[in-house]
């Protein structure tokens, strides 16, 4: 087993309605001046916006709203500006991983003189900076950005989607799974294949993790059972806390405790949504079937039919037999949720980015050197052209 560390500070508050009687007091502890950011509009349809605006009464609020699904880095740019013009005490995001994940950057821009893309550019910059403190809404499950130090940002004039990592996690986070009752069963789904492929990523690993694998099969059980149910009744309370909870178990650090791969299918989902704008989770649901098939060896042959005895519950007795249909029965439960399972399903109908985007995804995410199993560029045209 290797040697490694694990700290998260983010005070989670779980369940119905705690915003009503905690949120004032979560955001006060670190000052009056708010930068509240929102996304396109939901928290205005479903409600959620009025009862913040109303537990916030009195206080000295600045809005940023419209931040984009996959967050551009002009929104960043005007929540730097916002931040510093106000000088605001506190950031609250109230919405999906791309509201938050912006906030986070914001949070860092503030005390930052450039451009906050060189932010974004090089995480390191961030660690020798303050960060304003951020208090989160969480109303979509998927990325558990709710608890961890990541943010991904898009910009689009370079095609690059790129991750950063800020020195801290959220300060307090609210997972109200009524919240989610009221996403979009494509969003559902998408957020669903987002938790299940950040469990993948984190399960296919060459160190001896058996505490981590089995925390990591429980959730996926979890998500597997749990997204259907979503789908099929929006309102169901019980599943859309599933969803919550595991989204935020799933990359909140500790069940990558110990790993040593790096993760693959997102640098290269990251660059079909750097390109194509597409939804990530639905890119990643094309995209995980074929990179299973593809790293499917006598090396990695063990570990899927672990996969597919412990999470698909698979009797196959043979190991490759088993390993062979759990990937079958990722992709067959991708395509269960009524999402696209081919990249013309997202309007990706040509090969002609497959190249570069190949090329920076190998660099991006070094997959050359790092990979569960290493890939050059041509073996991820290879996965494209699959898909
Ligand atoms: O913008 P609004 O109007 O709020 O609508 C959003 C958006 O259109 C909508 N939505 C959110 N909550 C809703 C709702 N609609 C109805 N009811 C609700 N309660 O859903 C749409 C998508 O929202 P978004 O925040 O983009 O989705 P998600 O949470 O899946 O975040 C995706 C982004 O996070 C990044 C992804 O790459 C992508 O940019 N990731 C962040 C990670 C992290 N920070 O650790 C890790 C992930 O792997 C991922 O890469
Ligand atoms: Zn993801």
């Amino acid at each position: 087993m290797n040697n490694f560390t694990f700290q998260n500070k983010t005070d989670i508050r779980f369940g119905r309605d705690l915003i009503e009687g905690q949120l004032r007091d979560a955001i006060t502890q670190f000052g009056n001046k708010v930068l509240f950011v929102y996304g396109g509009g939901s928290i205005k349809r479903s409600g959620l916006y009025e009862q913040v605006m109303r537990l916030l009464a009195g206080m000295d609020v600045v809005e940023l709203a419209g931040v984009e699904p996959n967050p551009k880095i002009e929104s960043v740019r005007a929540g730097q500006k916002l931040a510093k013009e106000h000088d605001v005490d506190v950031v609250l995001a109230v919405g999906g991983g791309s509201v938050i994940d912006a906030s986070k950057v914001i949070a860092s821009a503030k005390f930052y003189e450039g451009d906050p893309w060189e932010l974004v550019e090089n995480s390191a910059l961030r660690n020798d900076i303050d960060q304003l403190p951020l208090v989160d809404i969480l109303t979509l499950s998927a990325t558990g950005t709710e608890m961890n130090r990541g943010s991904v940002i898009s910009n689009m004039a370079e095609n690059k989607k790129l991750g950063t990592y800020g020195p801290n996690t959220p300060a307090v986070s609210f997972l109200d799974p009524a919240n989610t009752l009221t996403v979009s069963k494509w969003q559902t789904a998408a957020g669903s294949i987002d938790i299940f492929s950040h469990l993948t990523e984190q399960y296919f690993d060459r160190a001896y993790t058996p505490v981590t694998d089995g925390m990591i099969e429980g959730l996926m059980r979890t998500v597997i059972s749990n997204a259907p149910v979503a789908l099929a009744h929006p309102d169901d309370y019980n599943a859309r806390g599933a969803l919550m909870l595991a989204s935020t178990m799933a990359l909140n650090g500790l069940v990558g405790s110990g790993n040593e791969n790096g993760w693959t299918v997102h640098p290269i989902e990251h660059e079909l949504s750097a390109y194509y704008d597409i939804t990530h989770g639905v890119g990643l649901g094309i995209l995980t079937p074929r990179w299973m098939k593809q790293v499917l060896d006598e090396t990695s042959q063990a570990k899927f039919a672990k996969f597919a005895r412990n999470v698909w519950d698979i009797q196959a007795t043979d190991d490759l037999e088993a390993a062979e249909q759990a990937i079958q029965a990722t992709y067959n439960w991708v395509k269960s949720l009524d999402v696209p399972t081919v990249l013309q399903g997202v309007e990706i109908m040509d090969n002609q980015k497959f190249q570069v985007m190949a090329e920076s995804a190998v660099e991006v995410g070094s997959l050359n050197t790092r990979g569960y199993k290493k890939l050059a560029p041509a073996d991820v045209v290879a996965m494209f052209e699959a898909s």
